[in-house]
């Protein structure tokens, strides 16, 4: 049976081998033809591969969450990876429509009843009309200026008679996010003829010192917290019990790690989104490390911390996370009681995950207690945000909107914006690095030269305006032109603001164990960012200024 089978194998081939020489030269030539064809697509496919490995980009963050960004942010620089304009930072509460607007305080206006008083009356401030008078002036000069109240205090009596000091709450309709500013400031009052009062005068931002404090808190603080509401503390896990009902997804550091900011968010919400795939509690390291575009050294700066830049309390409401130095404290903890027991029953089960390679989907039904990512591969193997390419990105969506900028810069925004009592134009011009390259960008250091910016400025703004510059143009008096007809502001006239003397300086330093927090370079450009976001007119420096195309010669 085998020999048989054997023989007919090697008749049947020596038949074929037969069949084709007879059959030459056309045979051959065919052959030939063939195996140069097929000799040519080997090459070609290196060839092709050789170029696809070369040429590799990661996608572009702003790129591929399209749908939640404006068109404006789509293009990258065709050369480099993550090179979007980053002398804008917009982040979740930019980029995504958000939840509706919380409704303005509804509190019934006191009916104004024909009551007999005596005329003129003395201010009280606890009086339901000095908060009436001041809810009803606030709203008319504000309410052009996009601002929305939603809830005041009852005002307290200011330093001399007829004085009165109001807090509030507001937002601003420009930023979508739901968050709340503070506002205190000193009213003097008149009383009318009838029984009403009215507002003679109005302080200037947070001047009504006597209402700083929120009613019912504490006054006596280590730091005198303007902003009580920011809650960014690190949540300790909780029990035995707690911690071991949890699942987890571990990511261990990557090749991120000192990578630009573009790079880490779109790793950091790769892996935040997975564990939200997978329904786990995301393990978050809070040490950041600022790429060297970013820093005064011009060297990477490892130690920062997440909370600097970002929102924590919101990420903490928006998605299911544990700080990761609290998340190895349990995992000893209670493995070692465990092991103690040696009972085997309430073991903390590992998977070690070894490769990106292994997909969200294929974790989907792991039951174990903690997946940890391992990404120890040479770059860009080692890149978190690789989990999500390929088929991944189907199922694993970026969290984009739990990704907000802190508070804490929110509140610097929020006073530059205020000293400009929110009315302002503001013009963003985009030089450094772009402006050099005369190669890709021929007119932008023409076009954005003091003389065009008054030229193009005054046909677009109205002179004597507030005029906001969002500029990464290190050399301050490049705007001095424009100093003959507008009102110029630059983020370097508000040092106050981060200055040692400043609510900023204070909270952070607290954060960072007691010691001084260096304003760096991104948070610059994420408060320039915010600041021209909240101007009434807004000028771009591609399109308004200059015909220069943003990524570069022939890229629009
Ligand atoms: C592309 O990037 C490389 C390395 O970053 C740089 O040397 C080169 O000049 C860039 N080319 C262009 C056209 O910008
Ligand atoms: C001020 O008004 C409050 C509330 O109407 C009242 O309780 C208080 O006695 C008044 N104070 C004075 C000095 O009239
Ligand atoms: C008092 O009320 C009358 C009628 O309601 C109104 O015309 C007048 O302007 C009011 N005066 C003041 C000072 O508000
Ligand atoms: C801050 O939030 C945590 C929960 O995340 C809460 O336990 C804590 O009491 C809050 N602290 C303050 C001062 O509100
Ligand atoms: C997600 O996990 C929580 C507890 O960890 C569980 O209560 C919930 O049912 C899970 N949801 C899904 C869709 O698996
Ligand atoms: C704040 O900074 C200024 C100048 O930078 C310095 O002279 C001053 O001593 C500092 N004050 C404190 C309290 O650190
Ligand atoms: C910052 O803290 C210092 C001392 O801790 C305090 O004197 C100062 O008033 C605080 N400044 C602000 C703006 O809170
Ligand atoms: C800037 O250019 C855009 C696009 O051409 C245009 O829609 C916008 O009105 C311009 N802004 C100003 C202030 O001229």
């Amino acid at each position: 049976m085998k020999s048989e089978s054997m023989n007919s194998s090697t008749s049947s081939t020596s038949t074929t081998t037969t069949s084709s020489t007879a059959e030459s030269p056309i045979g051959q030539t065919l052959i030939k033809l063939i195996s140069n064809l097929c000799f040519s697509l080997f090459v070609l496919s290196v060839l092709l591969f050789t170029v696809l490995a070369i040429t590799y980009q990661p996608p572009d963050p702003w790129l591929d969450s399209s749908r939640a960004l404006t068109t404006s942010l789509t293009s990258t620089l065709p050369n480099s990876t993550f090179h979007t304009d980053d002398s804008l930072l917009p982040t979740g509460e930019d980029l995504i429509p958000l939840s509706p607007t919380p409704s303005p305080s509804s509190d019934p206006l006191v009916p104004r009843s024909p009551e007999i008083c005596t005329f003129p009356t003395p201010i009280n401030c606890s009086d339901p009309r000095a908060l009436d008078a001041v809810r009803r002036f606030t709203a008319e000069v504000f309410s052009r200026r996009g601002i929305v109240f939603l809830s005041f205090d009852p005002p307290v009596a200011g330093p001399n008679p007829g004085e009165c000091d109001a807090a509030w709450r507001f937002r601003n309709k420009r930023e979508k996010s739901w968050r709340k500013y503070r506002d205190f400031r000193r009213f003097r009052l008149f009383s009318t003829e009838n029984c009403t009062y009215d507002v003679r005068f109005m302080g200037k931002f947070r001047s009504g010192v006597n209402a700083r404090s929120p009613p019912g808190k504490i006054k006596s603080l280590p730091v005198e917290v303007v902003d009580s509401e920011v809650n960014d503390t690190i949540p300790t896990v909780g029990s035995e019990a707690e911690f071991k009902n949890g699942r987890y997804l571990y990511y261990s550091r990557g090749g991120d790690y000192c990578k630009g900011m573009n790079h880490y968010l779109w790793s950091f919400l790769c892996g935040l989104g997975e564990a939200m795939f997978l329904n786990r509690t995301f393990v978050i390291d809070l040490d950041v490390c600022l790429a060297s575009e970013y820093t005064s050294s011009g060297k990477d700066e490892d130690g920062k911390d997440f909370r600097y830049y970002f929102d924590f309390e919101h990420l903490k409401e928006s998605a299911s996370v544990v700080e990761e130095q609290e998340f190895l404290r349990g995992w000893r903890t209670w493995d070692r009681a465990a092991k103690g027991k040696k009972s085997g029953g309430g073991k903390i089960t590992v998977r070690k995950v070894p490769t990106y390679k292994v997909t969200p989907m294929q974790l989907k039904r792991d039951r174990s207690m903690i997946l940890w990512r391992q990404f120890d591969g040479p770059e860009p193997e080692n890149y978190w945000y690789r989990v999500c390419e390929g088929r991944a990105a189907k199922f694993v969506q970026r969290p984009w909107q739990a990704v907000w900028k802190s508070k804490r810069l929110m509140d610097i925004v929020t006073q530059i914006a205020a000293k400009m009592d929110w009315d302002y134009d503001a013009v963003h011009v985009v030089r450094g690095g772009k402006a050099m390259n005369k190669n890709l960008w021929p007119n932008l250091d023409s076009d954005t030269s003091p003389d065009a910016l008054v030229q193009k400025l005054l046909k677009v703004i109205y002179p004597w305006r507030n005029l906001y510059v969002a500029t990464n143009e290190p050399f301050y008096n490049h705007f001095d032109k424009l100093r003959s007809h507008y009102h110029v502001h630059l983020l370097d006239d508000y040092k106050e603001f981060w200055g040692n003397t400043s609510e900023w300086y204070n909270e952070t330093r607290v954060l960072n164990g007691g010691k001084a927090v260096e304003f760096d370079g991104y948070m610059r450009v994420a408060v320039d960012t915010e600041v021209l976001y909240r101007a009434k007119t807004q000028v771009e420096t591609f399109n308004n200024l200059t015909s220069d195309c943003k990524d570069g010669i022939n890229t629009c």
